[in-house]
């Protein structure tokens, strides 16, 4: 019982300094770099799987995570790693348009707008301007998963987020580190690994040091844990639940702080943007990392949602509202409408989503704690949801040609009338 009392007291000591690790304004800027060369992308039959490993029900205490003390990982096996080459400021304004844009509303409104990409795309013609002209924040949209940046056992392959890294920077653009942990994207050698309990935190604490470490100074804010719910809001079953338990969380948030510490850090769900069971455990991992002095300073909510169902604007505003009571802030992280599943002509489709569009950005804007707006990729010929679901659609801003689609003039008209 004294221990109980004793505990109680110090989280509420530590929930008054969680202040400590909130984002300091205007420290996110990133120098300018000159682009490197853009690797291409593979072709789709090598690119990764999207399967899942199925769910067990952990126990529903799970998020009460015990505290220990864990020796920091092999500081050798981390530094084996060159830091992300420093570079050059450009010299050249990236190609601005006359006319207002997200980026240039988003900007005199100190907002983050921005989009998912891949450098495979830089060679598509336009593209890049258009990355420049409409987006002050990129995310990596596979190139710093596991699989690809992490391959094997001690070998790291960073050339696809490094040529995104300093595609940002050469246009003054600020980078989203998506992702450190994710129970998809991973490679052989650790979905079918052998190690020891030991072992397993020593693999994850090298890995995410030596990326945080890497990109350190670069990464604005970074996705710590990608996706640690089911929809019932129970812990998902994942190989580092399982080899680590629950604390794996926390021991990520830990090593990310101490190998950059001024980069923000968040954990991202989907499916949890309004109030339901999983926003609810969301919220309740939030509380309790914030109330240990876990350096969480946002929670991530995909948006990845359909013409019918996307959650209320007021059960948006008020799962944002409840994280601000935190001191956390929300950002939209992958935000994308599917029209699939519907009959409508594809201008009504069209109207409808750029309606939800709309209401997202509206509440993120009224809200007091969401700097950071993400769409998952820049025009419908890119989106993942074609490929993910097997049917046509177009949940973008931008459609296959480039063009601006009604969502984005509802984005546009909001930043000019808010
Ligand atoms: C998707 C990518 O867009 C695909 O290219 C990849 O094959 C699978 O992952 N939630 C996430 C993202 O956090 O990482 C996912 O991105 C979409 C769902």
């Amino acid at each position: 019982m004294r221990k109980l009392t004793s505990l109680f007291c110090i989280l509420i000591s530590l929930l008054t300094a969680c202040s400590f690790f909130a984002p300091q304004p205007g420290s996110g800027g990133a120098p300018t770099l000159a682009a490197t060369e853009m690797p291409a992308l593979p072709p789709a039959s090598a690119l990764p799987t999207f399967t899942r490993i199925p769910t067990f029900a952990p126990p529903p205490t799970a998020t009460i995570f015990p505290i220990k003390d864990y020796p920091d990982c092999s500081p050798a096996d981390v530094q084996a790693y060159q830091p992300a080459a420093s570079a050059e400021a450009s010299k050249t304004q990236p190609n601005r348009s006359a006319v207002p844009t997200l980026r240039s509303l988003a900007e005199k409104r100190n907002l983050y707008i921005g989009a998912a990409t891949d450098a495979g795309y830089f060679k598509t013609p336009g593209y890049t301007d258009l990355l420049a002209q409409q987006f002050n924040i990129l995310v990596p949209e596979v190139a710093m998963e596991w699989e690809i940046i992490h391959p094997q056992p001690g070998t790291y392959d960073f050339k696809r987020g490094d040529a995104i890294v300093a595609a940002a920077q050469a246009n003054g653009q600020a980078v989203y580190g998506h992702t450190l942990i994710w129970d998809l994207m991973l490679p052989d050698w650790i979905t079918e690994g052998r190690f020891t309990h030991d072992e397993w935190v020593n693999l994850l604490c090298t890995h995410i040091k030596t990326l945080v470490s890497h990109y350190k100074g670069q990464i604005y804010a970074w996705n710590v844990v990608n996706e640690p719910f089911t929809d019932e809001g129970l812990l998902r079953d994942t190989i580092f639940l399982r080899e680590i338990g629950p604390e794996y969380i926390y021991l990520a948030f830990k090593w990310a702080h101490e190998a950059d510490p001024m980069a923000r850090l968040l954990f991202n769900e989907h499916n949890s943007e309004g109030l339901n069971a999983k926003s609810q455990a969301v919220y309740a991992l939030a509380r309790g990392l914030r109330q240990r002095g876990i350096p969480l300073d946002a929670v991530g909510l995909q948006m990845h949602v359909w013409l019918h169902g996307p959650p209320t604007q007021q059960d948006l505003a008020a799962n944002m509202q409840r994280l601000a009571g935190l001191g956390l802030q929300a950002y939209i992280t992958e935000m994308d409408v599917r029209t699939q599943y519907n009959d409508d002509s594809p201008e009504q489709k069209l109207a409808a989503q750029a309606e939800i569009y709309r209401q997202a950005f509206a509440t993120c804007l009224n809200a007091s704690n969401c700097p950071v707006f993400i769409t998952w990729g820049v025009t419908d010929a890119q989106s993942w949801i074609p490929g993910y679901t097997g049917h046509p659609d177009m949940p973008l801003l931008f459609d296959t040609k480039s063009a601006p689609k009604p969502a984005y003039y509802a984005i546009l008209d909001l930043l000019q009338n808010p």
